[in-house]
């Protein structure tokens, strides 16, 4: 990860969600593999592949659904939190769904000076939303959209993100005027430069009409067609992909 002087061993706990207590990798930076070697572990394997499998040999997969709005009162909890249900009643073995709110994150401003007392908690928390984000084959990103494009905390977050995220693929929900498209659209350039691969399906829920008073979330049916789409997209990239790592 770009941030590489932390030393901390406690993350924070937070709202709806806690991390585990973990230990700082002391000063070891979690590191991006060439395009050869990657080449070559597909073709030949290797012992550091990433692929998981259970007890019995079959590939997991961890998908994480990410709300993207540390806003108060944000709708991406409750946008996140209908995904998070939708993918769980699948049943789609093997693979972990579980929403990551960024708000839980005091994630500082990328490269801003912080006073000395506020810098260890800054580092806990770049650590943790690095070590969470790196956890995944895949990703949710709930998005909402300001001024046509992401907001402004969920591309700060990415900012702090390369090999964590790299080869892995990603799925969007929206919500806005027009159902977060811009900020879709924005997110797949961004995540271009992070090497993740964005499936073409999207969720998009209107504020007029998936919302009361653009607060209350109570969205349309018709809107599981597009979320079953756009999740087995994911899940066949992010399996995919895993091959690669
Ligand atoms: C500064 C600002 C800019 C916004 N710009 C847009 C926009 O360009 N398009 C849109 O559809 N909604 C826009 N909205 C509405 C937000 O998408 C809406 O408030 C949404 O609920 C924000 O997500 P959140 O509640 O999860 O924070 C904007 C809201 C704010 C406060």
């Amino acid at each position: 990860m770009w941030h590489n002087d932390i030393k901390l061993t406690k993350c924070k706990r937070g709202e709806g969600e806690f991390f585990t207590e973990k230990q700082v990798h002391g000063g070891k930076k979690l590191e991006n593999t060439s395009i050869i070697s990657r080449i070559s572990n597909a073709l030949f394997g290797n012992k550091n592949t990433t692929i998981t499998t259970d007890e019995k040999g079959k590939t997991t997969m961890k998908i994480g659904i990410i709300s993207g709005s540390v806003r108060e009162g944000r709708n991406s909890a409750a946008v996140s939190e209908w995904i998070h249900e939708f993918a769980e009643k699948r049943n789609d073995g093997g693979i972990e769904y579980e929403i990551v709110a960024l708000a839980n994150y005091d994630l500082p401003l990328l490269g801003a000076k912080l006073p000395e007392d506020r810098q260890a908690a800054a580092g806990a928390a770049i650590q943790a939303w690095s070590e969470k984000m790196a956890s995944f084959d895949g990703y949710v990103f709930v998005t909402p959209e300001y001024n046509h494009a992401v907001g402004g905390a969920l591309k700060n977050a990415l900012d702090f993100l390369k090999p964590e995220v790299a080869d892995k693929a990603a799925g969007f929900v929206g919500y806005g005027s027009l159902g977060g498209a811009r900020a879709h659209e924005n997110m797949r350039v961004i995540l271009g430069e992070l090497s993740v691969a964005t499936v073409h399906t999207t969720v998009n829920f209107s504020l007029m009409t998936d919302f009361e008073n653009m607060s209350n979330f109570v969205p349309n049916d018709y809107h599981a067609g597009n979320a079953t789409a756009m999740l087995d997209e994911l899940i066949k990239w992010s399996g995919a992909l895993k091959t690669i790592r």
